[in-house]
């Protein structure tokens, strides 16, 4: 914080709102990503793999950071997949987590030797048609209500469209059998952010899968636990606790191990945990004005620049960057055309005046990842702070930019 309110001038140089982040705060969650796998791998003494989840944050030098911590990644899209091509990742430190993707984009992922996780019985079938005799990785649901901050991304129990069900392992197995695939790996994602009151669910959707694990992938090789490790966007919540779950699921994967010959690799996939903490999103106050009680702070942070708040009613801890003693309770709203267009609602703030700067917290992870152009607004650019010095990783957008891919030609004539 201190470190954005001393180069707050320099960040602004290229234009508000505009994504900061801090790579000293990103690359210790690395850190301790990796001194998460490690003592995993002590305890237990086969590899384990955390897999950075690209979509939090695809900024190349958030990458670099994952990469030069010998971390490796997961993608889920073609770009994803690039990027992390570029920017050095080995096809084997890549895993390719999709879902409900076409033939050209399996084609590519074959062509590129990154191993496929894939998700449904129609998905396995399409890949058996293109690439029989291949390895492949397979997402089950293991039946269990998943963990996650919103309806919206708990990823197992009924209501969900990830995974293959018990129920449906017959026909499975008879689809592999048909292409004669060989499944070297099962995959399990409970859910997107739990902290230490939610260990224990956690946990629990482990065992659930392990036990489908013991009952039906006698040989398979790699086991996958997604990713969903959360950081507290709320001051009342703390860190989750990397030891607590590290020793309860060492109680849980020791047996299994060695029970199962066969295990040689555990994978994680955490997207959030590495790159939130260290992003912050910073705007300019537009407009002030007061309804009833209410006042109505209006900023240049529309839901196209940061979405979790109008989607997920999500909490983002949000202060004015002034020294004013003058509290306010306000809702705290962007430049969009819609009513839902809000950052945070009755916040107790400092006053702000016309002119100000807001700071938005946490907005590291899907932040910019899940920024749009909705109503022609540009996405901010992105600067990483380090030793002091203010970079800029990505620039803003340009009118020109938007303008790049549409035909301007009339397609009918007057
Ligand atoms: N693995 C898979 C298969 C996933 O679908 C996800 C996230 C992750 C790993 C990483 O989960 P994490 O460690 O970040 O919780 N946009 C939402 C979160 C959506 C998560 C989607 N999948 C948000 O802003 O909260």
């Amino acid at each position: 914080m201190e470190k954005i309110k001393n180069n707050i001038k320099e960040i602004l140089k290229y234009g508000s709102p505009i994504y900061v982040y801090d790579f000293d705060i990103i690359n210790d969650r690395c850190i301790n990503m990796y001194k998460f796998k490690e003592k995993l791998e002590n305890k237990l003494k086969i590899d384990v793999n955390m897999h950075y989840s690209t979509k939090a944050n695809n900024n190349p030098n958030i990458l670099r950071i994952v990469k030069d911590n010998n971390l490796s990644v997961d993608a889920m899209s073609l770009y994803e997949l690039h990027i992390n091509k570029k920017i050095g990742f080995k096809s084997s430190k890549i895993l390719y987590v999709c879902n409900n993707i076409d033939e050209e984009e399996m084609k590519e992922v074959y062509k590129n030797n990154v191993l496929i996780c894939l998700d449904s019985i129609s998905q396995v079938e399409m890949w058996g048609k293109l690439f029989p005799n291949t390895n492949i990785m397979i997402r089950i649901n293991p039946g269990v209500l998943g963990v996650g901050h919103s309806k919206k991304v708990i990823t197992s129990g009924k209501d969900t469209k990830f995974g293959i069900i018990r129920d449906d392992f017959d026909s499975l197995f008879e689809t592999v059998k048909k292409y004669n695939l060989k499944i070297v790996g099962v995959h399990e994602h409970l859910g997107s952010l739990f902290l230490d009151d939610k260990i224990d669910d956690y946990i629990n959707g482990v065992r659930t899968f392990l036990e489908i694990v013991d009952e039906y992938f006698k040989d398979i090789s790699i086991i996958d636990l997604g990713g969903g490790f959360g950081v507290p966007y709320k001051e009342l919540e703390s860190d989750l606790d990397l030891e607590k779950l590290s020793d309860k699921l060492i109680d849980v994967l020791l047996p299994f191990v060695n029970k199962h010959q066969s295990i040689k690799e555990f994978k994680f996939e955490p997207g959030r945990y590495i790159p939130c903490e260290g992003g912050y999103l910073i705007g300019r106050v537009n407009s002030i004005k007061k309804l009833d009680d209410i006042y109505w702070i209006g900023t240049d942070i529309g839901m196209n620049q940061l979405v979790r708040p109008s989607m997920y009613d999500a909490y983002h801890n949000i202060e004015v960057l002034n020294e004013s003693s003058d509290k306010i309770i306000a809702n705290i709203c962007g430049n969009i055309c819609e009513s839902g267009d809000i950052l945070g609602k009755k916040r107790l703030i400092n006053k702000p005046k016309v002119g100000d700067n807001i700071i938005v917290y946490n907005a590291g992870a899907y932040g910019y990842s899940m920024a749009s152009n909705y109503t022609g607004r540009l996405r901010p650019a992105e600067v990483m702070i380090r030793d002091g010095k203010v970079f800029l990783i990505r620039k803003r957008e340009t009118i020109e930019d938007l303008d790049k891919n549409i035909i301007f030609e009339r397609i009918y004539k007057l």
